[in-house]
């Protein structure tokens, strides 16, 4: 978390150029006249934006039923997803979009494949029928677990197609993650590869996969993509091969009519609690607001090349790699592998090779470049660029410098755009024609969009001042629930204040109403950009036959932002040493995945808690954060004394 003193003292401010301005999208007069009227009505403006930005089948009788914490957006309306993503780019005015590159892709190897318009929508159809094929009826889910590969974004499209919601499950979790994410969806096919690209080596997915499916009765099919030719099984009557399937499929599948409403995909992430909530996106609302505020706050034009480096695992991949560039009929990049690999110019080296002008990425990125080295970026002619974005985490000042000064060339605005999984898409940013930018602030909600800043009581904040980061309306990107937990759903977001969503970060706003986000302010970490939870974390420790009790904490760190730091008491029986460190974070690895393996094993023999036997998590963060590197693992650390000092003011 970004220290506030100092960010505060910030005062650092950029205009756009002229230039930008007057070629923007959104000028500084319109986006005056939407935020007036997102004021007075959010319903009115994001009626206005639906009609402008999307196309509909069948209009709606109703822009807003909400029946708080409950909204139906654009009712009555029918569309469909992969429709506004492909078709109406292949169409009327825009039919010479057809060779247009919509996807270009590279493979960490660098191999590469570029999909036209024309291309993408004939893959598209072919697997939304291998989908029919096996099976699979509109309401149906599936389960994407795959690679940063061309098929993934087809697999999306085809499962938009009919109407059957996706669950992505990034490569990165483990075969017990991928397991209890299928059957919390109960989906009922899995599409995967056998492997895919990183740091210079093949990874496998499809023994995952089969490990995971060994417990989940719900599937009945599984689509492999031959990406790396490692050998695989493949189980007869349950696994087909991607190409042998698209070989037989036809080019031809209308586009299925859907209600606004009905279900888009659910994307798990991580909460307060031990288990990891399906988010739930519909069709109309979430994909007007990916379009429209990808062209507002991303200016994209026909001409542009737009990288957005995220993991299509995330929902930064989601709506900003796949669904709002492609409704915009934009070139999207995607590359499969690490950003260091072959050598640390590897981002650079692609943004100059395939003339990227608009970059969006994430800020513990930009702190591992700054450390490499400005030579890497220096090797690059980077002025393709006119446009950055940052995402994921608060990005500090010097990093938003570094990023504005080596990699923009200083002639590129930066949007720093807060969101999350449950908002669908981007709620507080610049628009980079219009708003000036300060480093280390998102700046200014998106019009139509009602953040405030509430005191514990819940009042709101006048003016200048901290607080807890709320939404005050409705708007269209929004989640519409926890799958199969209405009550979770309830509690977590809509409990702390009265029809108010409660996001869970902290945020100040500045004198002149700019917003800067301070973070989680839940026992949520945001580690590298990625939320887990420490209670998730908890529970994947004390799962070990060898752990009796565990709390988690998050440390400040240079380059991830957070570190993960676990106090573990271990069973009586069990030695804590090297080799007990070692276990348990692959034990960790195991359970979730290897985003969630601690940085820190720390054994004590108690842990501190308050005298109704609350965990002093305070109390563990301070020491986690005071000491970073523990020497001797074997000495059990004694905070009985500790504790008992402070329980008095943590009860
Ligand atoms: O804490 C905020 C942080 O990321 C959280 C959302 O995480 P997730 O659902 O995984 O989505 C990440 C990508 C949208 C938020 O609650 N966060 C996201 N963007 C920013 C941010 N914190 C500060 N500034 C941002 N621009």
């Amino acid at each position: 978390m970004p220290d506030i003193e100092s960010l505060l003292k910030e005062k650092r401010s950029f205009k756009p150029s002229p230039e930008f301005a007057k070629q923007a999208n959104w000028s500084r007069k319109q986006v005056a006249e939407y935020r007036k009227l997102g004021a007075k009505s959010p319903t009115r403006f994001w009626a206005k934006m639906a009609k402008e930005n999307v196309a509909w089948f069948t209009p709606w009788k109703k822009v807003l039923d909400w029946k708080p914490p409950f909204a139906k957006w654009f009712v009555g309306a029918k569309t469909n997803v992969s429709y506004n993503c492909l078709d109406r780019h292949l169409e009327g005015p825009n039919a010479w979009r057809k060779n247009k590159a919509a996807i270009i892709w590279e493979g960490e190897p660098g191999d590469t494949r570029v999909l036209t318009y024309g291309e993408l929508h004939k893959e598209v159809c072919r697997f939304a029928n291998v989908l029919k094929a096996k099976g699979v009826e509109k309401g149906d889910r599936v389960c994407l677990y795959m690679p940063m590969i061309p098929e993934l974004a087809i697999a999306m499209l085809a499962c938009t197609r009919i109407g059957a919601p996706h669950s992505i499950v990034f490569g990165g979790f483990s075969a017990d993650a991928l397991r209890d994410r299928i059957n919390d969806a109960e989906a009922k096919l899995v599409v995967t590869a056998d492997g895919g690209y990183r740091k210079g080596a093949a990874f496998g997915l499809k023994a995952m996969v089969d490990a995971a499916v060994a417990q989940t009765p719900c599937v009945k099919s599984v689509v492999v993509v031959e990406r790396t030719k490692q050998p695989v099984e493949i189980v007869p009557g349950r696994d087909c091969w991607w190409h042998e399937e698209m070989a037989k499929a036809s080019t031809d599948c209308k586009p299925a009519k859907l209600d606004a409403e009905n279900p888009l995909f659910l994307l798990y992430t991580s909460g307060t609690t031990g288990k990891p909530k399906g988010i739930l996106h519909t069709t109309g609302g979430y994909l007007t607001q990916v379009t429209t505020t990808f062209k507002a706050i991303f200016d994209v034009k026909d001409t542009d090349v737009f990288w957005c480096t995220a993991d299509i695992g995330w929902v930064t991949g989601h709506s900003y790699v796949v669904y709002g560039p492609l409704s915009n009929g934009a070139t999207t990049v995607m590359y499969e592998g690490t950003p260091t690999h072959p050598g640390p110019d590897r981002w650079w080296s692609l943004i100059e090779k395939w003339g990227v002008t608009i970059f969006y990425t994430a800020p513990t990125a930009i702190r591992t470049f700054i450390r490499l080295g400005d030579e890497h970026p220096a090797k690059h002619d980077l002025s393709s660029l006119r446009l950055l974005g940052s995402v994921g985490e608060p990005i500090n000042p010097e990093a938003w410098m570094w990023y504005h000064r080596v990699i923009g060339g200083k002639r590129c605005p930066i949007v720093d755009t807060w969101w999350q999984t449950e908002t669908g898409g981007i709620m507080i940013s610049a628009l980079p024609g219009a708003v000036d930018t300060r480093p280390g602030s998102a700046t200014l909600p998106f019009p139509g969009i009602h953040a405030e800043i509430l005191d514990d009581k819940g009042k709101p904040v006048k003016g200048e001042g901290g607080g807890f980061l709320v939404l005050k309306q409705p708007w269209p990107g929004m989640l519409r629930g926890i799958w199969g937990d209405p009550a979770r759903f309830k509690e977590t977001y809509w409990s702390k204040y009265d029809k108010t969503y409660f996001a869970g970060d902290g945020a100040h706003r500045d004198k002149n109403g700019y917003f800067w986000i301070m973070g989680r302010i839940d026992d949520v970490m945001n580690v590298s950009g990625h939320r887990i939870g420490t209670m998730e974390v908890e529970s994947a420790l004390v799962s070990s036959p060898d752990v009796a009790e565990a709390a988690v904490v998050g440390r400040p760190d240079d380059i991830t932002g957070t570190a993960i730091v676990a106090f573990v008491t271990p069973k009586g029986t069990t030695t804590p040493d090297e080799g007990l460190v070692g276990r348990l974070k692959q034990h960790v690895t195991k359970e979730i995945g290897a985003i969630a393996r601690p940085s820190e094993i720390r054994f004590t023999n108690a842990l501190p808690k308050t005298r109704s036997g609350k965990i002093m998590r305070r109390l563990l963060r301070d020491i986690a954060s005071g000491r970073a590197v523990v020497g001797d693992t074997s000495t059990l650390e004694d905070f009985s004394v500790l504790a008992q000092l402070r329980a008095s003011d943590e009860d």
